[in-house]
């Protein structure tokens, strides 16, 4: 039951996420608007732009060796071609910190949030946004390259593409013309164009899909020409599974959210594995959770064995080594958390057991965050925080995961 040496035990974060007020990004306008399709706003978040480094001093001390956070794009280049040194400096001096407290780092590039000169213009839609991700990978790559051993170019860089397709397919997400409604305005507020608005999540995935691959690419050269690091790019894997009738939405959803995908990574040094639960597809498209099973704070299925299925796809399909760079589960019973990531974590035995590759397990998150679209109410983290002191409470689950860290096994 034993995981093997060098494992990378750790917990994940996301700026706009964590840290507060990131007022240069594209979702701080669109959820302080009104009508925002945001519950509400991310606000101060959990101020960890500021309380990192008690932040990942807590992460140590549970016997964690490993962080996976991002470094915010519209913090570092807040007007087009204009790249903050103090922004870049501010990351530098959190990195450090995780060496001088024997974490592990690992930087990703882009998670969700982009600058509001980037989405004004067409975002990933536009061909531009390639040599533009290219260029902020370069700046940030030179200023913070020789402390990062692992690198994450594009969170979930399939996300897109399958929110557009989950709207079209089944309306998830599709609020009546709300969404449509709020770009606009968004598009308005800032003086851009209208039609062009178009954030990571909300805007035309199919279309931005192709240049959220080639991005991916031309950054990964850059950063491996400028750094030592490790280089790869996480991929949403929900554990597609193919019902009586559902063949052929199945064989199409699978191409276009993971296959095109996981295809266009071959070479990479690892690929970074991001799985929550299991999509079923049936005779009548997605079909929803099993009657009487347990769902998630999201409305998921509570279905762990999601996890080692899609390890197994995407280390066949890409052949590059597997770190898990998310996985968890929104609750509110912590105890649901421990068996959620046991079973997990028991998938990916059976994975190591059967010769795949796989590197760490990296949970999320570390703090109860800003879930997006859905507030502050879903709570992944294996940290409680208190948003009016900023005091954190580690649960149960986080002195779990940190045992079996440090027992480097399930017991
Ligand atoms: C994202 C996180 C998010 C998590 C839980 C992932 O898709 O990378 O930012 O909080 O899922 O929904």
């Amino acid at each position: 039951m034993a995981f093997p040496k060098n494992f990378l035990w750790g917990t994940a974060t996301a700026a706009h996420q964590v840290e507060g007020g990131n007022t240069a990004s594209d979702l701080w306008l669109m959820e302080m608007m009104k009508d925002s399709i945001f519950e509400e706003p991310s606000g101060d978040a959990c101020d960890h732009y500021h309380l990192y480094e008690r932040d990942i001093a807590l992460l140590a001390g549970l016997g964690l060796t490993t962080y996976r956070f991002s470094i915010e794009w519209a913090r570092i280049e807040p007007e087009e071609g204009f790249f903050s040194k103090a922004a870049l400096d501010h990351y530098r001096r959190m990195i450090a910190t995780c060496h001088a407290l024997r974490v592990t780092p690992m930087v990703t590039f882009h998670h969700f949030t982009a600058p509001l000169w980037f989405t004004r213009d067409g975002g990933w839609e536009n061909p531009k946004s390639v040599d533009r991700f290219a260029r902020y990978c370069e700046a940030a790559g030179r200023a913070l390259g020789d402390l990062i051993p692992y690198i994450c170019t594009i969170n979930e860089a399939n996300i897109p593409i399958m929110v557009t397709m989950m709207r079209r397919a089944v309306g998830i997400g599709g609020g009546g013309g709300k969404r449509e409604r709020a770009l606009a305005e968004a598009a308005r507020l800032c003086g851009g164009e209208a039609g062009k608005f178009s954030p990571y999540l909300s805007g035309d995935g199919i279309a931005s899909a192709p240049n959220l691959i080639a991005a991916h690419r031309k950054g990964y050269g850059v950063l491996k020409g400028l750094t030592r690091a490790q280089v790869g790019i996480t991929i949403a894997l929900n554990n597609f599974q193919c019902e009586p009738g559902g063949e052929e939405l199945f064989a199409t959803a699978d191409h276009a959210i993971n296959g095109q995908f996981l295809e266009s990574l071959k070479g990479d040094d690892f690929v970074g594995v991001q799985t929550y639960t299991r999509v079923r597809f049936g005779k009548d498209g997605v079909l929803p959770p099993p009657e009487g099973s347990e769902r998630t704070q999201m409305g998921y299925e509570f279905y762990p064995e999601s996890l080692e299925a899609t390890i197994r796809q995407a280390a066949s399909v890409t052949g590059c080594p597997v770190i898990v760079t998310e996985n968890g589960i929104g609750t509110q019973d912590d105890t649901r958390r421990i068996a959620y990531t046991e079973r997990a974590l028991a998938g990916v035995l059976r994975c190591l057991a059967s010769g795949i590759d796989v590197r760490g397990y990296i949970h999320w998150s570390m703090l109860d965050n800003f879930e997006w679209l859905e507030g502050y109410r879903p709570k992944f983290g294996l940290v409680e925080v208190d948003r009016a002191t900023q005091a954190r409470k580690p649960k149960p689950s986080a002195y779990w995961l940190g045992a079996v860290a440090k027992a480097n096994a399930l017991r």
